[in-house]
């Protein structure tokens, strides 16, 4: 399948999941609510949230930040608006293809994503583009569940990944570190955020270089 046809598809998994995103994601928030904080702890200046999904990141937004989020199907979208709405979050929210941004090289100073990569059909080329829109001297944070390295684990993760991605449109077997390296970004610091070792947190550096 082409890049474009996968795009569609996965576009249409989240917007069909949209209406019952939150109640099922519920079941996972304890699991993630650390590395949450730690992942907005981090940023600063110009910030971008891609994927932001229903807005479960806005609680933890720095009071005075200025964040765009975008994300790929706008029924997820719709909820966050109606999020932001509630909590009255100040985020500029667009609909938008991490594997193709409208930005400008160099635009932000943080780029932050929260389970995002496990679903973007090409996720080299959209960590590619976290590369180009954050400047020099910014930063690109992920917080990312993604195959587990065991050989048993990770062989059953890969088995019952078709049904996952299916049902949810997110892939439980994504070899995300090395998709970062290929990218060509530079990991900072990388931490294992739960005892399976499935969750990780990135701090990741822009890496112009890999750009030519
Ligand atoms: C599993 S949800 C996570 C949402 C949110 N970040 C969170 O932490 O709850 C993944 C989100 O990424 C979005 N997404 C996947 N691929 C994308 C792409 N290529 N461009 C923009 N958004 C994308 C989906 O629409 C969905 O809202």
């Amino acid at each position: 399948m082409n890049q474009i046809d996968a795009t569609a598809l996965a576009r249409a998994r989240y917007n069909r999941a949209a209406r019952f995103y939150n109640i099922v994601d519920a079941l996972s928030d304890g699991m993630f609510e650390t590395g949450r904080q730690k992942l907005w702890h981090h940023v600063k200046g110009e910030i971008l949230e891609v994927g932001v999904g229903t807005g479960k990141n806005f609680p933890y937004y720095p009071q005075d930040g200025r964040v765009v989020g975008i994300d790929f199907a706008e029924r997820m979208l719709a909820r966050a608006r109606e999020r932001a709405r509630e909590l009255g979050t100040r985020v500029i929210l667009r609909e938008g293809d991490v594997q193709h941004l409208d930005f400008a090289d160099n635009t932000f100073d943080t780029a932050v994503a929260s389970c995002v990569f496990c679903s973007v059909p090409d996720p080299v080329q959209g960590l590619r583009e976290l590369n180009r829109v954050v400047k020099p001297d910014g930063k690109i944070l992920l917080l990312e569940h993604m195959r587990i390295n065991q050989p048993l684990v990770g062989r059953i993760m890969d088995w019952l990944n078709p049904f996952v991605v299916r049902l949810w449109g997110a892939n439980i077997n994504r070899r995300t570190i090395e998709n970062v390296k290929k990218a060509g970004l530079e990991i900072e610091t990388l931490e294992n955020m739960d005892p399976m070792r499935m969750v990780k947190f990135i701090i990741a550096r822009p890496n112009k270089t890999a750009l030519a």
